[in-house]
């Protein structure tokens, strides 16, 4: 346990909260999941499934229904056939991302991470009893891992290489032909390659793409939280190589029994065009803030160094303010009354001079945070 952090941000979050309740107006864009309630006809599925008594346990797979739908979504969405056996349903992508590195690692193996990443992930790779093995990538690189970088990182007690794209923080995302590389790569070495695709669909620059498209050896982990806006509602998967299926089956039994069913009833008619149209206009929308951002924030001191593709996130570069990240994240909070979040949760070189803004707030509050920042800084 003494090797686990704490999630930084969570400080910054307590502080906020308790200036709310000294009635101070706090804009948060510290906090990572959409400001969009679920969608309507998720929410009327949800409770049509209440209504139903659908109250009991599922396989622990999930349901067969849901794991067939998620596969037609990448038939029709990316035009990649997964076959819904090797789809496992989980409690999140936090769900997913701890069994694959429980159903993969041994004590002493190596995962490689990109760094600025998710900082759980080094977590989760702790837990299982492996070694997080940093990858540094820099924002005149576009925060991107080369293949030259991981076989360079690669030892005898590698394991695997996790990947997010969209990544958190940097918004970066990886191309088709980068990912492809970086698979042929990990099947030469014969290690293990997980992308993570939470943000996959909130994509601003480009075509949208999934690593499915790349074969049946890649694991490639996603969730209802962040395009589908079902945070709340804990529910992602993982689509494995077939020699996985039954392990993480296991592990889904003893370790969570199933996943929740309510959120999985409702998740069925998340691929239907009615919400799939929903959720288009408000991927338009955080563009529209992300452009917004883009636009602004460089004239306040907050450099974009390299423009961030997806997700909701803009990880800025602060030297130009002369303040730690922590310090200037504390100082905007207390006297502009806007919440960031410092680097330090991300990033182990770049924690000091980043922030991470997160674009989940409507663009009339974007505006009048933005006019607060500019004012204090
Ligand atoms: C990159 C990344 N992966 C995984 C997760 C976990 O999300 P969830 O468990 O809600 O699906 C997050 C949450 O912010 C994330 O940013």
């Amino acid at each position: 346990m003494a090797q686990i952090e704490p999630f930084h941000v969570m400080e910054m979050m307590r502080r906020a909260a308790e200036l709310e309740t000294q009635g101070r107006d706090i804009l948060h864009l510290e906090v990572g999941e959409p400001d969009f309630a679920t969608a309507e006809p998720i929410i009327a599925a949800g409770i049509s499934a209440l209504q139903a008594a659908e109250t009991h346990y599922t396989l622990a797979r999930g349901r067969i229904q849901l794991r067939q739908k998620i596969s037609n979504w990448y038939q029709q969405r990316y035009h990649a056939s997964v076959d819904p056996e090797r789809i496992q349903v989980t409690v999140g992508a936090s769900g997913a991302l701890q069994m694959v590195c429980w159903s993969l690692i041994n004590p002493g193996d190596e995962v490689l991470l990109v760094d600025p990443g998710y900082p759980c992930n080094q977590n989760f790779v702790r837990l299982a009893g492996g070694t997080p093995v940093l990858l540094p990538t820099s924002a005149s690189n576009g925060w991107k891992c080369t293949p030259e970088q991981i076989d360079a990182a690669i030892t005898s007690k590698t394991r695997a290489l996790l990947i997010a794209s969209p990544n958190n923080p940097t918004g970066t995302v990886m191309s088709r032909q980068q990912l492809t590389d970086i698979a042929r790569l990990c099947e030469g070495h014969k290690i293990a390659l997980i992308v993570d695709e939470i943000y996959g669909g909130l994509i601003y620059d480009q075509a949208d793409f999934s690593a499915c498209e790349l074969g049946s050896e890649v694991f490639v982990i996603n969730s209802f939280s962040k395009y589908f806006g079902m945070t709340g509602w804990r529910l992602g998967w993982v689509v494995s190589p077939e020699r996985f299926v039954r392990p993480l089956e296991k592990l889904a039994q003893n370790l969570v029994i199933s996943p929740p069913t309510i959120s999985q009833f409702a998740a069925e008619v998340a691929f239907e065009p009615a919400t799939i149209a929903i959720l288009e206009q408000r991927r338009q929308q955080f563009q529209q803030r992300r452009d917004y951002l883009l636009k602004t924030l460089p004239n306040l001191g907050f450099k974009i160094e390299s423009c961030p593709g997806g997700a909701f996130y803009i990880f800025a570069e602060i030297t130009q303010l002369q303040r730690s990240s922590n310090d200037l994240c504390q100082h905007i909070l207390e006297q502009a009354g806007v919440a960031l979040t410092p680097g330090l949760d991300f990033s182990r070189d770049h924690a000091d001079n980043h922030v991470r803004l997160a674009y989940t707030i409507d663009m009339a509050d974007l505006k009048t945070a933005v006019q607060r920042i500019a004012a204090v800084v």
